[in-house]
């Protein structure tokens, strides 16, 4: 009676073209084959990539394509060759892979995998499975993979280097935020800038990216975090978290970076762009001190002409550098945060605006859009 080896005809949010609503729709989803894991998808949570692609200036989206990158599951059938996971596994799909065979995956510096520089764009990468074939079916005709991922069904297949296994007692409508939002912030601040304690911070942008970037800052004993937004609404929750000071660009007489190096003797130690605009980019390099002031760029933006750093700025002593996933070799790191989020090492709750049933996914990019959640979880 069970559905492995099976096609299994399940509902999921397509994206036939940009800059339309997502439609629920009912499409087929192929068996797993060899080295690939079918998932049932639990939990989802909606990140603003998943709006990117859907931009109008985002030319090299590719449709009709299941989004969704931020999920959480159950397995339901391995292909033939998968030995790290087995039916009733919970498990978190990973957009950054891990192949623990490529010279990335084999150096400790770097959560890179080569899997990834297959693909020319890997915000639209991943598209396909390594046949350069798709799972998924819709109306007779193929749907694109995205991110390696495609949470926004409740059924996808990824490659089982695309997957953490986690503990079987895991909340899942909880450490859905794992596989993107809270790993990328929190490990921006731990993992690659390695915020030290007694520290000034600043964080650029205060969605989930950005405040889960406050609450690194918070753990690694930052004395001072230096909250930016436009929208006053994020404030509240970034002080609860452990911001000291908060600005709105909009409502300072002069550019934010000025403000933030006169409160802070001359530049903050760390800074980060979790809002993805180079006007918020250009800001967080120049609010570093000279010296050693370090600017960590998390954000993208579509159509964005992105950052023009002048050299001197560098010579004087500050560096820059990003991160995809927060620096975490997912199948190595996943795990532990899962239960560092259980033994609340950090809490994921307060991320959470809000709780809708799947078939609501427009609603979620819609308050995402509004400015109105930080992350809402969409259930099956
Ligand atoms: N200065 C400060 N904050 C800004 C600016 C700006 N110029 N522009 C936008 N913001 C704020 C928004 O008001 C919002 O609160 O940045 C925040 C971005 O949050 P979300 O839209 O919820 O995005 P999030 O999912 O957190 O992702 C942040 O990281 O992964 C990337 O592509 C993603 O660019 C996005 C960023
Ligand atoms: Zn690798």
């Amino acid at each position: 009676m069970g559905t492995k080896g099976k096609v299994i005809k399940c509902k999921a949010a397509i994206a036939w073209e940009a800059d339309k609503p997502l439609c629920i729709e009912e499409v087929e989803v192929a068996p797993p084959k060899a080295h690939e894991v079918r998932v049932q998808i639990i939990a989802t949570s909606v990140c603003h990539s998943d709006a990117h692609i859907l931009h109008p200036q985002f030319k090299k989206a590719l449709f009709p394509v299941i989004l969704g990158h931020e999920g959480a599951g159950i397995v339901e059938s391995v292909g033939p060759g998968v030995t790290e996971f087995k039916p009733g596994d919970k498990v978190i799909p990973l957009y950054t892979p891990q192949c623990k065979k490529c010279k990335f995956c084999l150096s400790p510096v770097t959560n890179f995998c080569a899997k990834l520089s297959q693909f020319k764009n890997p915000a639209v990468g991943q598209e396909l499975m390594e046949d350069r074939t798709s799972r998924f079916t819709c109306k007779g005709k193929p749907v694109y993979h995205f991110m390696g991922t495609s949470t926004f069904s409740q059924y996808t297949v990824v490659s089982e280097t695309n997957l953490a296994k986690i503990d079987d007692d895991a909340n899942l409508q909880r450490v859905c935020l794992l596989g993107c939002g809270f790993s990328t912030g929190y490990g921006a601040a731990i993992n690659v800038a390695k915020v030290t304690p007694g520290s000034t911070c600043a964080v650029f942008g205060l969605g989930g990216v950005g405040l889960s970037a406050v609450i690194g800052c918070k753990v690694s004993g930052a004395s001072r975090i230096i909250a930016v937004d436009i929208n006053n609404g994020k404030f509240a929750k970034a002080k609860a978290l452990g911001a000291t000071d908060c600005l709105n660009p909009r409502d300072l007489p002069k550019p934010t970076q000025e403000v933030i190096i006169e409160m802070t003797n001359g530049g903050v130690d760390f800074a980060f762009d979790c809002a993805g605009g180079s006007e918020a980019m250009k800001a967080a390099l120049d609010c570093t001190t000279v010296g050693w002031g370090l600017c960590t760029l998390i954000g993208v933006a579509a159509g964005d002409k992105g950052l023009t750093i002048s050299p001197v700025e560098l010579i004087m002593g500050r560096t820059i550098n990003g991160t995809i996933f927060g620096g975490w070799k997912g199948k190595d790191s996943i795990p532990k945060l899962v239960t560092d989020y259980k033994n609340k090492k950090f809490d994921l709750d307060i991320l959470v605006t809000h709780t809708l049933s799947f078939d609501k996914i427009n609603e979620a990019f819609d308050l995402m859009y509004q400015g109105k959640s930080i992350r809402t979880i969409l259930t099956f």
